[in-house]
């Protein structure tokens, strides 16, 4: 089939064109590049530099390919400018994805698959979240994920196509983008890579749910290719299991320093440092996959401390640490 990736060049769509490749799938990518990277999908693949909200530019590469699936991963994806930027957030994630949904529908589309986020969506939670737990989006980059669901509904009800909401929880792996808001895997992982201290917010007791890269891809070339039965579906793609920050930073400080050890450079890690606590934060987010294993036949197979030396192995290549 041929598929739009939005965000394609991007951590998780990066790994969803890989995914597609090898069900022999074709992916063509809309990404502006603005966090993700050309080095990131084979060069067959053809990436057009095209920006979500460029109505012109987006209608010509919907005609262009006519895809059969869409799978829409591009978005304003920090929680903190959604705060400072609510209009900027909302040029994104709502105008920028009903472009995408409009041309989709437009060209007829079969099946759309979004990137939403449950870690945004159930707010406080000590127990695994089912779909129907009551949706309390704090920030407005929730908001607008949640938003994104509704009009995926929509065009699903009204456009005769099908939609599959997929609600990631904190996604981590190799080819996350270290900077800016990214998770705390890759933000640790780099810094602790070049010796230096990292932060951990407040006491480090914020419970997380964290699901590999590769296995989020896999999730959603099943939500692409699974029969479905109801015109739109909301799965949660998760692990079910919570671990806190002090815990992936203990992980994280036994790989990076094993990895340093190894080198030529004399670099070690330091202990972590508690900073201040960050308002707002959650104590506990963590989601059920069960839903996603009756409909899509899909489970996480990367056990966390796997996925963590995978990680770190990936971010010292990057680096090129001399050995
Ligand atoms: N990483 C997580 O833990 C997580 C959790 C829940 C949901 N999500 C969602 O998953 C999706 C992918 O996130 P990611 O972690 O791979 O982030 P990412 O930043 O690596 O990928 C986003 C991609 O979209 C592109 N992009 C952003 N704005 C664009 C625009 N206006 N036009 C065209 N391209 C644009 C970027 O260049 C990038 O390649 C996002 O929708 C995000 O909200 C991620």
């Amino acid at each position: 089939m041929k598929v739009i990736v939005t965000g394609g060049a991007g951590f998780i769509g990066s790994h969803i064109v890989d995914a597609l490749l090898a069900k022999g799938h074709t992916p063509f990518v809309i990404d502006n590049l603005v966090s993700g990277s050309r080095e990131n999908i084979p060069s067959r693949v053809p990436l057009f530099e095209v920006d979500i909200c460029d109505v012109k530019k987006v209608a010509a590469v919907f005609d262009e390919v006519r895809p059969d699936w869409v799978c829409h991963q591009a978005a304003q994806m920090s929680v903190s400018r959604s705060m400072r930027e609510p209009i900027f957030d909302a040029d994104n994630n709502i105008m920028g994805l009903l472009n995408i949904f409009d041309n989709a529908a437009r060209v007829g589309v079969q099946r759309i698959v979004f990137a939403s986020s449950g870690g945004v969506l159930y707010g406080e939670v000590s127990t695994p979240a089912i779909e129907d737990y009551p949706k309390r989006p704090s920030s407005a980059y929730g908001i607008s994920k949640w938003v994104g669901e509704q009009y995926l509904e929509f065009y699903a009800r009204e456009r005769g196509l099908q939609g599959v909401a997929l609600r990631y929880s904190n996604v981590y792996g190799p080819r996350q983008n270290p900077h800016g808001e990214a998770g705390v895997v890759a933000i640790f992982c780099k810094l602790m890579l070049a010796g230096k201290v990292a932060t951990i917010n407040g006491d480090g007791c914020y419970i997380r749910d964290y699901v590999y890269g590769t296995d989020v891809a896999r999730a959603n070339v099943a939500a692409l290719e699974t029969t479905m039965q109801s015109r739109f579906t909301a799965v949660n793609i998760g692990t079910g299991i919570g671990v806190d920050v002090n815990e992936i930073a203990a992980q994280l400080t036994r790989f990076t320093q094993d990895y340093l050890l190894r080198t030529e450079t004399g670099l070690r890690v330091p202990p972590c440092h508690h900073g201040e606590a960050r308002a707002g934060d959650l104590r506990s987010n963590l989601i059920s996959p069960g839903l996603a294993g009756q409909l899509l036949d899909w489970k996480p197979s990367v056990h966390l401390t796997d996925g963590i030396r995978q990680t770190v192995k990936w971010f010292a290549e990057q680096i090129r640490v001399p050995t």
